[in-house]
């Protein structure tokens, strides 16, 4: 047996003697612990205690493919997700589009425990800790070219804090185009990577990560003011749970999307949005704009207005300061 059948022992938090995991591994009693001790790769570490063997404490919340299947077949009737859960993956995401070629139904969901190079946006790495968060891609194949899919990204932030309005919590919002913030923190993160026909047929790999229990070693990593579902929420209801929820409402948005675009997502999408009315400086293909943020447009882009005059913004990352500052730093406005 190997070191994730170890792990999926050692994931009830109790403690399990060197005797039985060695049988496990496969190893002597003795090597155990050096192979326990391989687990700091993951970002785990396990206690061993004298006469009573090792343990992860607090255990682990795997995933369960069949587990999330059945909670949404039983929940929708239907089964609009091909799930498979692994234990580890360079990056869901690339996971999705290397097997694009094969001819991946749409609705597969490839999640993962642990991303050794998780995938942010802008080039940035995504920190991914072992079963700490939620790491996921759900490949989505459209007919309309390119053009339909205009807000996509947008629509799917829509999503996940409609799941997670669902589940209690509070003080969502959305920051152009698609981060998902709780209380002034950003929660989570989305990146679409698409591939195929500019008038045809296209696939998307839509990539979620979302914050649920990030452990403070791993959050060291993190360079701008995060939370997760645990501190919103007070507890977690389950990283399978979580799932299953946000993959329903993705599936309910990705059905109003298909017909109407985003036009029939903005007003929900306008709900969440925490640049509106805020002095917003974005940088987009090296310039960079400074304005007031007016919510976006029917094709998801950001409406900036300066001097009077609105401008759509199509891409870009965006910074929010008081809208006080507007009069104090033109020097900004480069
Ligand atoms: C962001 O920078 O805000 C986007 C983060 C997207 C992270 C997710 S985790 C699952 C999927 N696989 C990846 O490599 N990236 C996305």
């Amino acid at each position: 047996m190997d070191i994730q059948a170890v792990l999926s022992v050692l994931a009830d938090g109790e403690f399990h003697s060197g005797e039985e995991l060695g049988a496990k591994l496969g190893v002597s009693r003795a090597a155990v612990w050096k192979r326990l001790q391989s687990l700091e790769t993951y970002g785990l570490r396990v206690e061993s205690v004298r006469g009573k063997g090792y343990c992860l404490p607090g255990g682990l919340d795997l995933l369960d493919a069949d587990e999330i299947g059945a909670l949404i077949k039983q929940r929708l009737g239907r089964k609009p997700f091909v799930i498979e859960c692994v234990p580890e993956i360079d990056s869901t995401n690339a996971e999705l589009m290397r097997r694009l070629p094969a001819g991946l139904p749409s609705g597969t969901v490839c999640a993962a425990e642990w991303q050794s190079a998780g995938r942010g946006r802008r080039g940035r790495a995504w920190v991914s800790p072992y079963a700490g968060n939620l790491y996921f891609s759900v490949l989505w194949r459209s007919s309309g070219g390119a053009a339909a899919l205009e807000g996509l990204s947008l629509a799917v932030g829509l999503a996940v804090v409609q799941a997670l309005e669902a589940m209690g919590v509070s003080d969502l919002g959305l920051k152009w185009p698609n981060d998902v913030w709780q209380a002034g923190r950003k929660l989570g993160g989305i990146l679409l990577e698409m591939q195929g026909d500019a008038t045809g047929e296209c696939q998307v790999v839509i990539g979620i990560g979302l914050n649920v229990n990030m452990p403070e070693a791993a959050a060291e990593r993190i360079e701008q003011a995060w939370t997760d579902v645990s501190t919103a929420l007070g507890a977690s209801p389950g990283r399978g749970l979580i799932l299953a929820e946000v993959l329903m409402a993705l599936d309910a948005v990705l059905q109003r999307f298909a017909d109407g675009g985003f036009a029939a997502l903005k007003s929900d999408w306008l709900k969440y949005d925490v640049c509106r009315d805020q002095l917003a400086r974005i940088e987009t293909g090296g310039q960079r704009h400074l304005g007031i943020s007016r919510g976006v447009n029917d094709q998801g882009g950001l409406l900036l207005e300066l001097d009077g005059r609105v401008e759509a913004i199509y891409g870009g990352e965006v910074s929010l300061r008081p809208v006080a500052a507007l009069g104090n730093a033109p020097g900004d406005a480069k």
